[in-house]
């Protein structure tokens, strides 16, 4: 499951962490902590690798950044596999967090796992994994980015996944509001601590919720 370095030059890491889909809207890293050199950070569903990157690279953090998609581990490899303090694996979520014995003093997605996988078992399985009053953050798409009702806590909705490759895969997305995920955190054992909507320029509505918690 650990992906390998490609040898060469790692690119630079990106000088910000995004939460959105648009760059330079909202906040960045800070969102994890002030002090990040040296934590124990996993990141859920980390696509390109870009933020996994940036907290390796810019905040010498300690980071495990975990995909389900080769494809994207191994895309995270060419840019960034030499980078100290970064490790790719291509895995699930569930599985990831089920098997390890590491503790972390994060654990975030962005746009990842967190809201693709039903949060009742996600947030139990990533509370083990958390040290007591360790931080969880992860945006979502926003459940009325399009003028719909939030999803219910037990019921996903479906809707097509972007894939590298150009292809669209149709996935269950949990698509709680802000009042549904502190209720699906406190079942979690974790409290939530703040929950920002992000815009984008041109829209009317939120593009995207970020929630931060910590677990008790
Ligand atoms: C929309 S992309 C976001 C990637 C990246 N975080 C970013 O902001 O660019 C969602 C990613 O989550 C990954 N993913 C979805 N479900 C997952 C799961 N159960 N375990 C691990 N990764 C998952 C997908 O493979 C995909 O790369």
């Amino acid at each position: 499951m650990q992906a390998r370095p490609i040898a060469g030059e790692p690119s630079p890491p990106p000088a910000r962490l995004e939460w959105g889909t648009y760059p330079g809207i909202g906040p960045g890293a800070e969102l994890l902590g002030r002090a990040l050199r040296g934590r124990r950070i996993l990141e859920l569903g980390c696509g390109d690798g870009r933020n996994a990157a940036h907290l390796a690279g810019r905040h010498h953090a300690q980071v495990t950044a975990i995909d389900l998609i080769d494809l994207q581990t191994q895309h995270a490899l060419e840019q960034y596999g030499l980078l100290p303090g970064l490790t790719f694996l291509t895995c699930d979520a569930m599985r990831y967090l089920r098997q390890t014995s590491t503790v972390f003093d994060i654990v975030y997605s962005i746009f990842g796992a967190v809201g693709l996988v039903d949060p009742r078992l996600l947030l139990t399985a990533i509370a083990l994994r958390l040290r007591p009053h360790g931080i969880l953050a992860f945006s979502i798409p926003h459940p009325q980015r399009a003028g719909t009702a939030a999803a219910s806590g037990a019921q996903p909705r479906h809707s097509p996944l972007h894939l590298p490759d150009g292809s669209r895969r149709l996935v269950a997305r949990w698509e709680l509001d802000a009042a549904g995920w502190r209720r699906a955190l406190a079942q979690a054992d974790m409290r939530i601590t703040a929950a920002t909507e992000l815009g984008h320029p041109g829209r009317d509505r939120p593009t995207a919720l970020v929630i931060t918690a910590r677990r008790n």
